[in-house]
């Protein structure tokens, strides 16, 4: 065997293409009419003009798109309720919208915070999840964080109570923590309110008032606590609210998400718990100042925070209700809406929904590219739609978006397979649990 290396494994041969689909796609930063080639291991082949023979499909007027990755949903499996959300229902509507990766939370009942309950949760995910999965872990137990590295997808902190999350880790360990999590190089996705800064009211009754309680200064003085970050740690803030807080981590150079409902609600768009959530609504004018930055491109990534409960809970009094609401089948929807409308670039939605998310979570998501997985969305920008929980697929059946125009993909393709056909499912759910495959790179 001297100078030969011994075979690792059988050759894979190499893939051949399955499937062409034609239309126009944005390369280069132009609509042009593409040839995309896909192969027959779940990838994109080539882009640009096929000579060989294969199933051929033209889209016509539609547009090719890649899917969008969503890299913040809480699905409720284990825990919670097939009639609120599961894994199955929770990435059946995130490819419906378009979605084909999604990044799930560990506040889940009991929480993913150690390998046994992370293992199980990811044998909860084949032959069940219609998207590509990744798992956050929890840091409710240092001593299992190492292990844990090994396993998960990212790392979530909250800084803050919310559902499921009782007690944030306490101030003097922080730092200690934000140390050890940059060692083990995962990316980490931090809620960042400050309880410090929250100001007692017993009885909130409104969105606005739940505004009062929860301000923005508690973002700016919880993301005071995260900056600068120790080096190597691949830091993510979730659901900036208001533009005070966009120039802080832009300046410092830290990757942060907003949400549709913090883009397109205010605290004054619904009158109930409907529209509470953490961290909260915002007025008028701080929602419009966080709308153009994003349509500016200054906030690197749009995420859904989807965090379904059931109507029964919501329609509690205020102070009871829990906080969060269902988004992932609707936020590239209610975005593309906007690019149609002209108020929204479509690079800087595709770069904030597609690229940089997936490049955050260090996987070949994303783009159209050879070598990226072929999940592609073909967009009839003409078919736009108010929103109507009717027509969703969230089993809680509620959307605080309710008669917002939307364009949804009339067509889904996951791992080069038509899986959405006018807007229905008629895939299987062929979904698998990924890590970063590459060092997670900056989602700015
Ligand atoms: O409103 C929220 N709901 N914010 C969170 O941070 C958690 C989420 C949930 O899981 O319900
Ligand atoms: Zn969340």
């Amino acid at each position: 065997m001297v100078g030969s290396r011994a075979p690792v494994g059988p050759e894979r041969p190499p893939a051949s293409i399955a499937r062409i689909l034609a239309g126009r796609a944005v390369i280069g930063g132009r609509l042009q009419p593409v040839e995309v080639a896909l192969g027959d291991d779940g990838s994109i082949l080539s882009i640009g003009k096929v000579r060989r023979g294969a199933p051929r499909h033209d889209v016509g007027e539609a547009i090719l798109l890649p899917a969008a990755t969503d890299l913040h949903v809480h699905f409720r499996e284990p825990g919670g309720s097939a009639r609120v959300e599961d894994l199955a229902s929770g990435t059946r509507q995130a490819i419906l919208g378009g979605v084909a990766l999604v990044g799930e939370m560990p506040n889940t009942v009991p929480p993913v915070d150690d390998v046994e309950r992370l293992e199980e949760k990811a044998r909860r995910i084949p032959g069940r999840a219609a998207t590509d999965v990744l798992l956050y872990a929890g840091v409710g137990q240092p001593s299992a964080l190492r292990r844990l590295a090994a396993r998960a997808g990212a790392f979530k902190v909250f800084l803050s109570p919310t559902t499921g999350v009782d007690e944030p880790p306490a101030a003097d360990v922080l730092p200690g923590l934000l140390r050890t999590l940059a060692d083990l190089g995962l990316p980490v996705g931090v809620h960042a309110e400050d309880p410090m800064e929250f100001v007692a009211d017993p009885s909130p009754r409104s969105p606005a008032e739940w505004n009062r309680a929860r301000p923005v200064r508690a973002e700016l003085a919880a993301v005071a606590r995260l900056v600068p970050p120790p080096s190597g740690l691949r830091l993510h803030v979730a659901h900036v609210t208001s533009a005070a807080v966009v120039d802080r981590l832009r300046t410092a150079g830290v990757s942060f998400e907003a949400t549709p409902h913090h883009l397109l609600l205010s605290d004054r768009s619904r009158p109930d718990a409907f529209g509470k959530v953490n961290p909260p609504l915002r007025d008028e004018g701080t929602r419009r100042a966080l709308w153009e930055a994003f349509a500016r491109g200054d906030i690197p990534i749009l995420a859904s925070d989807h965090a379904p409960h059931a109507r029964a809970a919501k329609e509690q009094p205020f102070a009871e209700a829990p906080s969060g609401m269902p988004g992932t089948e609707t936020m590239l929807p209610l975005l593309l809406a906007r690019v149609r409308d002209g108020t929204l670039p479509l690079a800087t939605l595709l770069q904030a929904a597609c690229d940089r998310p997936a490049r955050w979570l260090g996987r070949p998501h994303g783009r159209l590219a050879p070598g990226h997985r072929a999940h592609l969305l073909v967009v009839d920008f003409r078919r736009r739609v108010p929103i109507s929980a009717d027509r969703l697929h969230a089993p809680a059946g509620w959307s605080a978006f309710e008669g917002l125009p939307a364009i949804f993909p009339r067509e889904v393709y996951f791992d080069g397979e038509r899986v959405v056909q006018d807007g229905e499912y008629v895939g299987r759910p062929t979904g698998r649990v990924v890590r970063p495959e590459f060092a997670p790179g900056p989602g700015r």
